[in-house]
């Protein structure tokens, strides 16, 4: 798939791994759907100029992403979706029990494994509905989407029962969603990315900055942004990608 004048809808846009997959894709020619609940899509889509549009997008509802899913068809004028890099996600920190014994809150488990897990579900579906209707390229290929798990999702560390295990529901997905979608010629892939520099990390204290970056075998330091959007290039120009996750992580392993 090229991405010179295809189009692409962003989840996450606002911020961290989603704002830099816009960028490069902008820069690669690509025309781009920024999606976020936060109002900063304005800016980004401001600076991108007219290759970019900002649709205010909550990926746990269905009406807000048939909306976005539908202004991207738009955007892409008569090649439609090209696809989707699902970038929009929370992360979430609760101990089954806490120090007084007390259970953990089951409100905020579910509402992790909504916007993580629900969310992508949501996403996949509507964007792969709109990508099948696309006229086929080479190798009769429609779209692909790009989902991003987590190393938690295989290393989950203590604390980390929800986010864990929405991302290892994405990385369970990636699969079937594959294997079912292979007939309309659409790919599906996961990015489980390791500790990067992003907003979201945004409120761990430097000397934990610090050991997480002496955790991994190398390069020692977080993943920046471009990096994660590199990779995203490559799984929508690569063909052969398809119905895998790759760790992007430096080889760390959380312990
Ligand atoms: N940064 C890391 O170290 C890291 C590591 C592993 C996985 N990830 C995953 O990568 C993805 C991107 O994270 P990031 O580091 O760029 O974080 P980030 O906080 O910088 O960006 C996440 C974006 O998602 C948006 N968002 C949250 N809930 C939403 C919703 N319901 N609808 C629409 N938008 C919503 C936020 O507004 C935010 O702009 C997330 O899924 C995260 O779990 C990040």
């Amino acid at each position: 798939m090229y991405i010179a004048s295809r189009t692409f809808l962003i989840t996450g846009a606002a911020s961290g791994l989603g704002a830099a997959c816009a960028e490069r894709l902008v820069e690669e020619g690509g025309r781009v759907v920024l999606c976020d609940l936060s109002d900063a899509i304005e800016d980004l889509s401001a600076r991108l100029g007219a290759a970019a549009i900002a649709v205010r997008t909550d990926v746990t509802s269905a009406e807000d992403m048939q909306a976005a899913v539908d202004a991207a068809v738009a955007h892409g004028g008569e090649k439609g979706l090209a696809g989707v890099i699902h970038c929009a996600g929370v992360v979430s920190v609760a101990k089954l029990l806490d120090r007084q014994g007390q259970p953990a809150d089951l409100e905020a488990y579910a509402r992790t494994v909504q916007i993580n897990l629900v969310g992508t579900f949501n996403v996949m579906r509507l964007a792969a509905a709109a990508m099948a209707a696309n006229s086929s390229g080479e190798d009769g290929e429609r779209g692909v989407i790009i989902n991003t798990a987590s190393v938690a999702a295989f290393d989950g560390q203590v604390g980390q029962c929800a986010y864990s295990a929405s991302k290892a529901g994405v990385v369970g997905m990636s699969l079937p969603a594959a294997r079912e979608l292979s007939r309309h010629g659409i790919r599906v892939m996961a990015i489980a990315p390791g500790v990067f520099e992003t907003p979201m990390m945004g409120d761990i204290p430097d000397d934990a900055v610090a050991a997480l970056e002496q955790a991994v075998p190398f390069p020692k330091r977080l993943g920046r942004p471009e990096e994660f959007a590199r990779l995203a290039e490559q799984i929508i120009t690569n063909p052969m990608l398809n119905g895998e996750v790759i760790r992007l992580d430096g080889g760390i392993r959380m312990q």
